[in-house]
């Protein structure tokens, strides 16, 4: 990004000064918000994105920028660096990964200014928020639902196959704990699979479910830890003339992506996963206005099936 300057005339003196990029947007009587995105390669940090903006441009004292990391951690750690140098009034990340991003945001802190963390964290409690899912929760829900498909509890039978998210991301960890803490009761259940770190991506559900089907003649339930790889994972087993035979959960619940497959019948259900971007918003400037905010906000979650994906899909208007 470039660093931008503005030229301006003080007050009262005649001079003119050259301001720092960072005082810009406060010159003009707005704040500036930075917002590193971690991609926007996946539908549902697009419509992070989104969200983020539409909230922003109601607010006429806001700069909203948004950097994209092109899910590379090295890439997102120089976009904060930026944003620092920019001095921005606050600073919002959401991370590739905890680890990598932790030293960069603790950098921003040192330098005074707010940051709220949304959606993935990083290891460390010294900023200002947290907004996003409760991916225990969720996974919980996802659990619960997978063992009431399989037979229900005390009789719950089948094997199955879990793909993974990052591995080096909280949600993944999260949202594999809660599925467990429901199916490993479960003496019916087996998992075919160890750990597979699909990165979040459709390709590598794919992949991963392509193997899978290979070395397994009977498999019964997929468990992906969004939905591009639940998705990903149902068009490898129909390329394999198998999808007919499992059954497929996945997270998120964007309406014209997983809502729709749950609607088509291509997943079975779908665990709601709201961006944290319009909700980053409000809070940012909350904090601008000198209002106290909370340390944690946890955005709701609900189950989506063929028992409400139709009306879903009306209220978004896609039907
Ligand atoms: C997008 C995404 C979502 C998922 C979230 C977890 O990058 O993979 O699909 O719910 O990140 O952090």
């Amino acid at each position: 990004m470039k660093r931008r300057t503005l030229l301006t005339v003080a007050a009262g003196t005649g001079m003119t000064v050259l301001l720092p990029a960072g005082w810009q947007a406060r010159a003009a009587g707005k704040y500036r918000f930075g917002f590193s995105q971690v991609t926007t390669v996946e539908p549902w940090r697009v419509q992070f994105n989104k969200d983020m903006r539409k909230e922003a441009a109601k607010h006429d004292n806001l700069e909203l920028l948004i950097s994209d990391g092109q899910d590379r951690t090295e890439k997102q750690v120089a976009d904060v660096e930026n944003f620092i140098v920019q001095k921005v009034d606050v600073l919002l990340i959401s991370p590739k990964e905890s680890a990598g991003l932790t030293g960069v945001t603790l950098k921003a802190i040192d330098a005074g200014i707010p940051v709220i963390i949304l959606d993935r964290n990083v290891d460390t409690d010294k900023y200002t928020q947290f907004i996003g899912g409760d991916n225990v929760v969720i996974g919980r829900a996802a659990g619960e639902y997978a063992v009431k498909l399989l037979g229900g509890p005390g009789k719950a039978a089948g094997n199955v196959v879990e793909i993974w998210g990052g591995m080096g991301t909280q949600p993944a960890h999260d949202r594999h704990n809660g599925f467990h803490e429901f199916t490993d009761k479960e003496p019916g259940i087996k998992y075919l699979l160890d750990r597979q770190d699909g990165d979040w991506k459709q390709q590598k559900g794919y992949d991963i479910m392509s193997t899978a089907l290979k070395a397994h003649d009977k498999i019964d339930l997929v468990y992906g830890h969004n939905d591009p790889m639940a998705y990903g994972a149902y068009l490898a087993a129909k390329d394999a003339g198998r999808e007919k035979d499992m059954k497929f959960l996945g997270i998120d619940g964007l309406p014209d992506e997983g809502v729709t497959w749950v609607y088509k019948g291509q997943l079975t259900a779908t665990f709601l996963y709201p961006t944290p971007g319009a909700e980053g918003v409000r809070q940012g400037l909350k904090l601008m206005a000198g209002e106290k905010i909370e340390k944690k906000i946890t955005l709701p979650t609900m189950t989506i099936d063929k028992s409400n994906a139709g009306d879903i899909l009306k209220q978004n208007g896609l039907m």
